[in-house]
């Protein structure tokens, strides 16, 4: 396997950043995840776009044109032979001595990674997801490696045997996976997620599915749900670029399908395969 660091392509086993690097001690940093799907990167657009706004919130410059860096993770993918998989790509504020502020002379840091992986099918297995209080920071719209609060919400769904951990705020509602966006469709059909502003990340599959909902005459909404209006809800689902779509039948143990995917999960994570293909 080979990664991408700095402008140079190294062994994977080799491949390092300095041990001051902002994004080790800080977090101080951004990343995506594009699926690769028969060779192609999926919503590449989409995912350049959020990690430019990401930088840019947080003041880091685009270590590169991003074109160069377009043909950096297609080069990736090639020469790590993936096939199905997903590319990583993480850009931090760089290198400097330990201090809070920001380094005034410091070069971003950029590492891509690619790694092959089989995504399930268009017919799915339904999942099940706990929740858990939502303890990440106020700006979760950035996508920064900041990712403790993430990880053990994670290490709880798994010690839970689920596969997702719906993060909940303060007044009930649920905000989003720890690594998803978190949709259900309520009983007369309507397909709820929560709004894009700080609370959650916009994700490119999130915006993606929006679109196909659009285009197959689905009624949606942009707003919150509390965990109990989930629970009651027809069907859920979950969104990344990892899952597309990935449908829930089971809540903190509450069922809400006999565990085959619905119609309206079903739909949706078509259409994605549709446009993928
Ligand atoms: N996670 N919300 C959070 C908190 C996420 O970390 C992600 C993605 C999403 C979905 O966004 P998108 O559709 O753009 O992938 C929502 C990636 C896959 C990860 O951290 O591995």
């Amino acid at each position: 396997r080979i990664a991408y660091v700095n402008g140079r392509y190294v062994p994977h086993s080799e491949a390092s950043v300095h041990v001051e690097d902002r994004g080790f001690q800080f977090a101080d940093g951004v990343y995506e995840v594009v699926a690769v799907y028969k060779g192609q990167l999926i919503d590449e657009k989409g995912h350049l776009d959020r990690l430019e706004r990401s930088l840019s919130e947080l003041q880091i410059a685009m270590p590169m044109a991003r074109a160069a860096l377009a043909q950096v993770l297609r080069r990736m993918v090639r020469v790590n032979l993936v096939r199905d998989g997903l590319v990583y790509f993480q850009v931090t504020r760089g290198v400097a001595p330990r201090d809070f502020p920001f380094p005034y002379a410091a070069m971003p840091t950029i590492v891509v990674t690619a790694r092959s992986k089989a995504f399930p099918g268009r017919d799915v297995k339904p999942v099940t997801v706990i929740t858990t209080p939502d303890q990440r920071w106020a700006r979760r719209d950035i996508k920064t490696v900041g990712l403790l609060p993430a990880a053990l919400a994670k290490q709880k769904a798994r010690q839970a045997k689920a596969f997702e951990a719906w993060q909940v705020d303060a007044d009930g509602y649920v905000t989003e996976g720890a690594s998803s966006n978190a949709w259900i469709v309520t009983k007369d059909n309507v397909i709820v997620t929560r709004q894009a502003d700080h609370n959650i990340l916009r994700g490119i599959t999130r915006m993606a599915i929006l679109e196909f909902a659009r285009e197959n005459g689905f009624r949606f909404e942009e707003r919150p749900f509390t965990v109990e209006e989930a629970q009651n809800a027809r069907e859920a689902f979950v969104s990344s670029a990892s899952t597309f779509v990935m449908p829930v039948w089971k809540i903190d143990n509450v069922a809400i399908s006999n565990g085959e995917m619905g119609p309206v999960a079903k739909t949706l994570r078509d259409a994605y395969f549709d446009a993928m293909e």
